[in-house]
C-alpha cells in the first residue's frame, strides 16, 4: 500500500505488549523488518493492557525505550484499544500487518487493506514464561539458608 503514496518503502505493522523484552520478540521483529524498509509497532499502553487483563512488569515509558533502542523497530507508537488496527494501517501507509502465530486467522478482517502475515512464535520463551522462572527463582531464594549463594549461582 505503502507504494501506492510513491516513496517506494514497504511498511510494516506489528503489536504487542513487548513486556521484559526478550528473544522471542527479537526474532518476530527481525523477521518483521525483513518483510519491508520500515517497521512499526503498536504498543500496547498500561491502560490498555488493564483492559485485556494484563499486568506488566515494566511500564509502557520503558517498554517504549527498550522497543525504539531495537535496531529492527523503526517507529512506536501507542495502541489504545482493538479497533484502532484498521485506521492505523490506513494512516500509515501500511503493506503488511504482522503477528505471531499465537494470534492466526484473528486479524484477517485487515485483508481488504494490506496483507496479513502471522509468523512462527519462538518456542519456550514468552513473557509469561520469564515471570515464572523469576517467580520459581524467587521461592528458591527465599527457602535458602544461603541466598547470597543462590543469585551468585545465577549470575
Ligand atoms: N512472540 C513470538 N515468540 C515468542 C513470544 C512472542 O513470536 N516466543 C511474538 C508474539 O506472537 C507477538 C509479539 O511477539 O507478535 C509480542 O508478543 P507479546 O504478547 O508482547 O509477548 P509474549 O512474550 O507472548 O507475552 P505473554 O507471555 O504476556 O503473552
Amino acid at each position: 500500500m505503502a507504494r501506492r503514496r510513491g516513496d517506494g518503502q514497504r511498511r510494516i505493522l506489528t503489536y504487542g505488549t513487548y513486556d521484559l523484552f526478550h528473544l522471542g520478540h527479537v526474532r518476530l521483529l527481525a523477521r518483521a523488518r525483513a518483510l519491508g524498509d520500515m517497521l512499526i509497532v503498536g504498543l500496547s499502553t498500561d491502560e490498555f493492557n488493564a483492559v485485556k487483563g494484563k499486568t506488566c512488569v515494566m511500564p509502557f515509558e520503558q517498554r517504549r525505550v527498550m522497543l525504539e533502542a531495537c535496531r529492527h523497530v523503526d517507529l512506536v507508537i501507542p495502541e489504545t484499544c482493538w479497533e484502532q488496527k484498521q485506521s492505523d494501517v490506513v494512516d500509515h501507509g501500511v503493506d503488511t500487518f504482522v503477528m505471531g502465530d499465537d494470534w492466526a486467522g484473528k486479524f484477517d478482517g485487515l485483508k481488504a487493506l494490506c496483507d496479513v502475515v502471522y509468523l512462527p512464535r519462538t518456542p519456550d520463551i514468552s513473557t509469561t514464561e520469564l515471570k515464572r522462572r523469576i517467580v520459581t527463582y524467587r521461592q528458591l531464594y527465599l527457602s535458602s539458608s544461603e541466598p547470597d549463594a543462590i543469585l551468585q549461582a545465577t549470575a
